[in-house]
């Protein structure tokens, strides 16, 4: 049986770099802010929503940094990092980590975790992390971290869909 939909595919080589960066955002995401502790102490902290589950046992996680981030340095010394998964009503959040600043901690409710890590009061989730390893990822680096504590505040998430912040709703054909 010939497949018609495969010549309407477009080689990723050839193609436009912003309809990649489109298409790969109608992958739904929930989104997180990425914390930890860098050198003199210097809280860091960054939005991301490359966040995925990997390993239940042992518990890993991974996501992935540019590697021109000004964070890296900071990522690759810690030996924690902290996963603060965001509820629908910290989109301000997101967008606050996601844009540089000398402190982006100044005025963000948070408290200190495992190693000094900052933890974002308000998350939904936050798992608390060692940073075992990181694998090369073309112009990312992917960080693998082995979850040591985690708590569940619970509360609904914030999602990210083809560039745009959306919040999480019951299957109408399910709900009920
Ligand atoms: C919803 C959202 C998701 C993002 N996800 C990532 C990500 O997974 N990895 C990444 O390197 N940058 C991601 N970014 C961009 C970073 O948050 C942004 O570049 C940030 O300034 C990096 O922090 P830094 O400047 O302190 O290094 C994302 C931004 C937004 C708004």
């Amino acid at each position: 049986m010939t497949d018609t939909s495969l010549h309407q595919l477009v080689s990723a080589a050839s193609g436009d770099p912003r309809a990649l960066r489109n298409l790969l955002g109608q992958f739904a995401t929930g989104v997180t802010v990425i914390t930890t502790v860098g050198a003199a102490g210097r809280k860091v902290g960054m939005t991301a929503n490359s966040f995925s589950s990997v390993s239940l046992d042992p518990p890993l996680i991974l996501w992935s940094l540019a590697r021109t981030a000004p964070s890296l340095a900071d990522f690759l010394g810690a030996s924690h990092f902290a996963i603060n998964v965001l509820g629908q009503d910290q989109h301000g959040l997101s967008g606050h980590f996601a844009r540089p600043a000398e402190d982006k901690f100044a005025g963000i409710e948070h408290h200190s975790g495992t190693a000094g890590v900052p933890l974002l009061e308000g998350a939904i989730a936050t798992l608390v992390c060692r940073n075992l390893t990181q694998y090369e990822g073309g112009d990312h680096l992917i960080f693998l971290g082995q979850i040591e504590h985690y708590r569940h505040s619970g509360g609904e998430p914030l999602v990210f869909h083809a560039g745009q912040y959306r919040v999480a709703a019951a299957h109408p054909a399910l709900a009920g």
